[in-house]
């Protein structure tokens, strides 16, 4: 393992019966990183963060945890870590103190060192003015600030955060992800989060590695990952087109230089085109249909973009996709493999 890292995980693999769901990953992640794993729903991110947290046996690969084994050292891996996962249980009749108190007692933690880490973890999540109140009676942001704290009783050295702001409103997505900073910097804590949210990894992480299908398709930090779209001949258009009808769309996407093209909420296209001829090819495409261009952008990447870039598809579900990607690149490779 080298010095710095903390999580070494070498060819990761959960197979349920036939399925694949987590396919031979490895990475490192350091000690004092947050380190993030985006992808859709059902790429294997949980799967993984379970097999992290001895949860879960892996089908083979190793994951090692400051120095421990997570199959061969279960013990000592669960002292090492904390989880916050999707189906957390709190005790509704109980106050946010007897909660704690609770959970506390189930770590060998003495008492007094105990009560004194309640206070300390209320405090920094701003809920010591509701620390006698009962948890039945708390918002969905504060429930899940109850949560990051009940994981964070025994000091962890690894805290494992998954899909956080899940379900949270905005402002609660804020606090947590601004809590989960403030955390990793003053405790030097090594975070693990997964989301399908853009926002929280590019906001949050200092490293994202993309998961898709059980695989690590990328990983770098938010800022590399855009470049290697902006970097190479890559451009993305905004354009607003104002009599935009399907037979225009499909005009587009049958362009040799249109990897992808996505109707956005507001109604315009998001093309991602390559190639010097792609602006002129573009416009020549859309007038020939007698299009009437009234606005183009060019947009700098978002996480969304290297995404869509690499994988084809949107990290967001299909069903609140507008229309269904086609990504001619990608395809075009697949179907030169078949023939
Ligand atoms: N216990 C299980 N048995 C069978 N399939 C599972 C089980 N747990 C997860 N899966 C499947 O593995 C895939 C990955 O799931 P998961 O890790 O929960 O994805 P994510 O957290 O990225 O949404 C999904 O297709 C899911 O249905
Ligand atoms: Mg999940």
């Amino acid at each position: 393992m080298a010095a710095d890292s903390i999580i070494e995980i070498k060819n990761l693999t959960k197979i349920f019966g036939k399925f694949k769901a987590v396919d031979n990953i490895s990475f490192d992640v350091k000690k004092g990183e947050i380190f993030g794993l985006l992808g859709p729903n059902g790429a294997g991110k949980s799967t993984t963060l379970r097999m992290l947290s001895t949860l879960s046996k892996p089908t083979s690969g190793t994951a090692i945890i400051g120095g421990y084994d997570v199959v061969k050292h279960d013990t000592q891996v669960r002292k090492l870590i904390g989880i916050v996962s999707e189906k957390m249980i709190m005790y509704n009749r109980l106050t946010a103190r007897e909660n704690l108190w609770f959970f506390g007692n189930l770590f060998d933690i003495p008492h007094d060192q105990l009560k004194k880490r309640i206070d300390e973890l209320l405090d920094l999540v701003q809920l010591t003015n509701f620390k006698n109140a009962q948890v039945g009676t708390f918002s969905t942001g504060m429930r899940q600030r109850m949560n990051v704290v009940r994981a964070l009783l025994n000091t962890p050295q690894v805290l494992y955060l998954d899909e956080p702001t899940l379900g949270l409103d905005p402002q609660s997505s804020v606090e947590i992800r601004e809590f989960v900073k403030k955390l990793n910097k003053e405790s030097g804590t090594t975070v693990i989060i997964t989301t399908h949210m853009m926002v929280d990894a590019d906001l949050m992480c200092d490293r994202i590695a993309i998961v898709d299908h059980g695989k690590i398709v990328a990983l770098d930090t938010s800022s590399n990952l855009k470049k290697t779209i902006s970097g190479a001949d890559t451009t993305i258009l905004k354009l607003g087109i104002a009599n935009l009808n399907s037979d225009l769309i499909e005009t587009i996407r049958n362009l040799n230089c249109a990897d992808s093209v996505t109707q956005e909420d507001d109604g315009h296209l998001k093309i991602l085109v390559h190639g010097q001829e792609a602006f002129d090819n573009v416009i020549d495409a859309i007038r020939s249909k007698n299009g009437k261009i009234s606005s183009m952008e060019n947009l700098q990447p978002t996480l969304e973009d290297v995404f869509l870039h690499i994988t084809g598809h949107q990290v967001r579900d299909s069903a609140t996709e507008k229309i269904p990607m086609e990504h001619k690149r990608f395809g075009q490779q697949a179907q030169g493999r078949i023939r």
